[in-house]
Order: C-alpha cells, then structure tokens, then sequence
C-alpha cells in the first residue's frame, strides 16, 4: 500500500493517521472516551476539577437556569493558586514556567515557578496599596512582555477581574474598554518594540485616559525606558513600586462563580462584547483540553504564538500551561525580525515541542517560500502542532504538515471562540485521524448540533447547517459584563433560551464529525445554493501562484449572489487575464460551476482585522462599488483604499 493510500488520500476525504509514536504515548488513548463522557457528563467534567485544588469542594457540579449556568456551584479556588503554589506543592519551584523571549535576538529571560509566584505576590501588594480588591477591574494595556502575564495572575491571585487590551488597539478603543470596567487602575508600559518598530503605549494611553475618567492610577512598565508624558499625581513606574512590595501575598478564596476576567470581542455591529470568564468552570476545561488536545508532558515547552491579548493567549499562552505545570514560551517579536526565520530560530534554540499557530501565520510562511529556510533549522523537537482562529485551508494544512512538523508530528486543528475560553473541539492527536480542514469531533463531555433557521428545525448528522451548542459547558461565558439581556440576545435567541448559537456554520458527517464552514455571514447563497466563502477560498488558495484568497458575494440579478475572488499573488507571477481565468477555471474543477468567480482581482492586501480575520464587509462594499463604510478596526485601515483602488483599475 502507498503513503498515500494509508493515509487515506484515495477515499475522498483526505486523512491521515497519527503519528504512531505520538499515538502510543498519548495522555489519551481510549478511542471510548465520547461515549464513556457522555454517559456521565458531570461526572465527566467532576473528575477533571479534581485535578485541581480547591479550598472547599462544591456541592453542586453544574446548575443550568437558561440561558444562565453555573458550574462547581460553592466552591472555592484560585486561578493564581492553582498555576503557582500548588505547582510548587507538586515539586516543580524550580522549573521554568516561563520564558520569554523578546523582539532582539538575544533578549531571554526565565522565570522559575518560585521566581514567578514572588513578581506576582509583588504585584498583587502593589495593586492592594492602590485599593485594588476581590471585585475590582483592572485595565492591562501591555505589550508581550512578561509583565503582563505577572499583572493578570496578580489579578487573579486577589479576586480582581483583568481586562487586557490588545497593545496595538488606538486610544479610541482602549478608553472604549477601560470606560466599560470602569478600571481604576491602567497598567501599561512606556513603548512596545516589535519587529523593530516602536509603538507609544503610553502616549497611547494619555490619550485614551483624556476620555476615560475612571482611571486614578497608572502602572507604567519601563520597556524601552524612553521619556514618555508623565504626570506625577497619576502615574508610578513598575519597578519603583514593585521593589517596595512583599513578595508574599495569600490567594483569595474565590467562589467558583466569581468572575476571573473581561475580554472583549468585536461584534459584527455595534460596540464590543465584553465577554466575561469566571475562576471555576474554565480552569476545569483548560486543563482537560491542555492535557488531551494538546497532549502535555512534564518536560514540555509550549509555544503559543498568539498575543496574550486574545482570548488564544489568556487561555493557551498563560493559564492552561500554568494550570498544568508546564513551561510556556512567550514571545514578543514578529516571525520576520530581523529575519524570515526568527520562528525556526527560536523553536530550534529553545527546544520547542509544540506550537500552536493561527492559519494566517502558516500561509504567510507558505507565501514567503519558507520551506527553504525551514532546511536551515533542525525542528526535531517538535511533536505537536495546533491550528486555531479560522477554518485552515487543506493546502495550508499540508503546508504546515510537511514543513514545519515533516511529517512526523500530530496536528490538532482546534475550534473555539473567545466566548468558549476554551477548546471545543479537535481531532484527539492519539486516536483521531487527522483531516486538513476539519476540526473533527467536539471534546468528550461536549455536544454538538447542527440547526437549519430558515425552517426551523434541529438537523440529524449528516448535515450541513449552523452550529448550536445544545448543552451548556464549563468555561462557557458566563455574561456579557453587567449586560445579561445582551448575553441572552447574542447568544440565546435564535433557536431557544437553551441553545447556543455560534454564528458558525458546519457540515458534520455520518460519525458526528463536524468540518466548520466559517461564520454565517461567510455563506453565499448562489440561485439557492448555499456556498461557503472558505470552500472557493481553499480552491483558489490550492491554485498556483496564489497566496491568499478571499470570497465574498456580489449581489446579482438572477442568481441573487455571485462569488468574487480576492487574491495576493506571490512573488514570481504575473498577474493578467489568463491568470485570472484559470483562476476561475480552477475553482470550477475544484468546487464546482456553481462556486465558479465572476470576477477575480489581484491586490497587495485582505483587508484583516487585528486577529487576522479578513472583513469581507469591505471588500463588498468595494465590489458593490459602494462607500468604504468603517474601517477602524483592521489592522491597517488604509489598506481598504489601496485594495479599492487596484479593483476599480481591473473593473475597467
Ligand atoms: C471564531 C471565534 C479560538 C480563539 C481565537 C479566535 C473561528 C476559530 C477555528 C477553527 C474554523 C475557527 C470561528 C469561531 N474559528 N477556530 N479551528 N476552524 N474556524 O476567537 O475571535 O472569538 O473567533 O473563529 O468562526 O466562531 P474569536
């Protein structure tokens, strides 16, 4: 039999088996373990909360009043306690718990489970002496420094809800997020370097705090130790006040329900949601995905490359690690600083064993040629690698197989929102097979459903439709921050009160696997049929020369939509007509007639928001030849004229 047969490439569905290695030393291996959760679902999730420590046990595992739940109903722990002391109770004060890795090469430091239980009782003290107790909000406006994770454990160690604000949001955004806590206090830093670029947090922050009144007191970290706007009533530098502190500090007993932290996800319409994650139930479910999704070991070195101020980077960079006793790399620069293989340095340098990567960073890779530079790096150490942030391509997939894991490592391709705070669903690397694009099965303990809106029903695998979680789950958000109806509103009401409505759609198979499709806002409907964006994105994305794609819908007479292709050309090629129409003639083989473009233009850039999510919005608007409309949350916002520009030139 060939590789390839083995790997199933032949049966339609492309798979491929884990590594046999990984499998056979895999946490979990018990291919029963969906049937066994499922038969005792609290049981379930009670046997993992035992894994952590609690200062008084529950009475209850989970109480659902929908849309309202609660789990662990009268613990009580602590999220701090359980990444830091109880560690150490376990023997592992010495290890390493982080290590941070900064913009220039060369800038490394380590912090021991002792040394980083010490800054965190430090700051926590210095967040008491400003009256920062159980119940206050705090605003963090820090780069990826390792300050940040230090102020969000100090946090937690004292019952104070955290509120990070991703360092590259503008001050309108981050007075919007401090205004909505009411933070008293803002901790921030006085520059952020990254990839050789300096970004004014604090001059940022000056300005935000024009329009943000709540703040008393601002906590400045000296990053680059610049002169920044200083005004002595307010602010305080770090250091100055750290070396003041104890360095020990007791761990509040928290209620299970107490509220851990805020982050805020922007919705489609509207101001942000401000997502709220309380200390019981998430601690529970970031352990258990830690453990079996990405299958952690003692001598483990965790590299989750997104920023910390996503919900990728509270869960899987700082908390799940931690809560596990392992070592967490964090790193503040950029993969092309100073070089295109600043990534492959620090994995082969630090030994890295697993990444866990967006999509977008792997096409960029894919895009630079990056297989070359790959060659230089030895990546034994590698054994995992996961995907998060949005459906991956197959192509990508393959990318990401062959190159970074060459093929010897398992791939987890992990769904979740920052509404989930934690993994829902991936393929189990020890038992599942792997399949490029599909997130497989949800967690054991989980359930999914598939519902179709339009004629309101409830659909039996297999199916294609919207995702809805029927059941409610442990690190399930628990509100939107003081603001319950919008909760129900957002999330419980367009099936029923009980049901979770994920704004995603999916396909699930005969198995109950399930393959997201991307957000409902991402479906095309073509004289009827329903298409999905990320389908003809994959086609055009498989096509030679073509580096990134983006689909929308373009309104049309007859056929009400039809697809239109955006597309980033690598280096090399010629953009022309022909190009465009085997482009075109591609998907068609690819996808079918009925997802063939109309239209495919070539351009420098998708527009993309901070996380890296292409705003198809805007690349309507510019198809329908309309107003740009707000750009103010891409990354880049002057990249929507640029894209308009180079449209309207090829409409012609
Ligand atoms: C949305 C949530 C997961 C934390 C970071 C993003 C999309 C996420 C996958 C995946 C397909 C995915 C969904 C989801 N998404 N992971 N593995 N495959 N789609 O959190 O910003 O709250 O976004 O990201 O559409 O609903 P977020």
């Amino acid at each position: 039999m060939s590789e390839e047969e083995q790997n199933g490439q032949g049966s339609g569905v492309e798979t491929y088996n884990p590594p046999e290695d990984f499998a056979k030393n895999a946490n979990i291996q018990d291919p029963e373990i969906w049937q066994k959760a499922n038969e005792d679902r609290e049981g379930f999730w009670e046997s993992w909360a035992e894994e952590l420590h609690w200062f008084q046990k529950w009475d209850q595992v989970c109480n659902w009043d929908p849309p309202f739940v609660q789990w662990f109903v009268g613990g009580k722990t602590n999220p701090a306690y359980n990444c830091l002391d109880y560690q150490i109770e376990q023997g592992r004060g010495d290890k390493t718990a982080l290590l941070w890795i900064g913009d220039e090469e060369g800038d490394r430091q380590t912090y021991t489970y002792n040394e980083l239980l010490a800054e965190v009782n430090k700051c926590a003290n210095m967040l008491k002496s400003f009256g920062i107790e159980k119940g206050s909000t705090v605003s963090i406006y820090l780069p990826m420094i390792p300050e940040l994770p230090i102020a969000m454990l100090a946090c937690s160690r004292i019952g104070a809800i955290h509120s990070v604000v991703f360092s590259a949001f503008q001050p309108a955004q981050l007075a919007e997020r401090i205004n909505d806590v009411e933070a008293p206090v803002l901790i921030t830093a006085d520059e952020s370097p990254r990839g050789g670029k300096k970004t004014p947090l604090k001059e940022y922050s000056e300005a935000a705090l024009e329009d943000a009144p709540s703040v008393q007191n601002v906590i400045v970290v000296r990053r680059t130790g610049e002169d920044v706007p200083w005004d002595d009533d307010r602010d305080h530098y770090w250091d100055e006040l750290m070396d003041q502190q104890s360095d020990e500090c007791p761990a509040e007993e928290l209620d299970a329900e107490d509220p851990w932290f805020v982050l805020y996800s922007s919705g489609s319409t509207g101001k942000p949601k401000g997502i709220q994650h309380n200390v019981g139930g998430l601690q529970v479910q970031l352990k258990a995905t830690f453990m079996w999704v990405c299958d952690h070991k003692e001598d483990d070195i965790w590299w989750c490359t997104a920023d910390i101020g996503w919900i990728t980077g509270h869960s899987y960079l700082v908390y799940a690690p931690l809560l596990c006793g392992g070592t967490t790399l964090q790193f503040e620069g950029t993969p092309t600083y100073p070089d295109n293989d600043r990534w492959f340095q620090i994995i082969e340098n630090e030994g890295v064993t697993g990444l866990y990567a967006a999509p977008t960073a792997i096409r960029a890779f894919q895009q630079a040629g990056a297989d070359e530079t790959i060659r230089d790096h030895d990546l034994s150490s590698l054994r995992i690698l996961g995907s998060v942030g949005e459906p991956i391509n197959p192509d990508a997939w393959r990318w990401y197989y062959e190159n970074i894991g060459q093929e010897r490592c398992a791939i987890v391709d992990t769904w979740w929102q920052t509404e989930t705070g934690a993994i829902m669903s991936s393929n189990l690397p020890g038992i599942n097979e792997m399949v490029p694009g599909s997130t497989t099965y949800p967690f054991p303990g989980i359930e999914f459903g598939l519902y179709d809106s339009e004629e309101q029903q409830f659909l039996e695998c297999p199916a294609s439709g919207e995702l809805i979680i029927p059941k409610p789950w442990p690190s399930q958000l628990r509100t939107l921050w003081q603001d319950p109806d919008r909760y129900k509103d957002e999330y419980f009401s367009d099936v029923d009160e009980q049901t979770y409505y994920v704004e995603d759609g999916a396909t699930c198979d005969e198995t109950g696997a399930y393959t997201i499709t991307g957000r409902i806002d991402d479906v095309l409907n073509v004289s009827g049929h329903r298409l999905s964006t990320v389908e003809i994105e994959n086609a055009l994305q498989g096509t030679e020369g073509v580096a990134e794609a983006a689909v929308i819908g373009r309104s049309h007479d007859t056929k009400g939509e039809e697809p239109v292709g955006f597309v980033i050309i690598q280096e090399g090629y010629e953009w022309s007509e022909d190009m465009e129409q085997d482009l075109i003639d591609h998907v068609a083989e690819e996808a079918g007639s009925i997802s063939k473009p109309a239209r495919v233009f070539a351009v420098d850039d998708l527009p993309k928001t901070n996380s890296g999510k292409i705003m198809r919005r805007i690349l309507e608007n510019i198809s329908e030849g309309e107003e740009l409309g707000d750009t103010s949350t891409l990354a880049d916002p002057s990249i929507a004229e640029t894209i308009q520009e180079q449209t309207q030139q090829q409409m012609q």
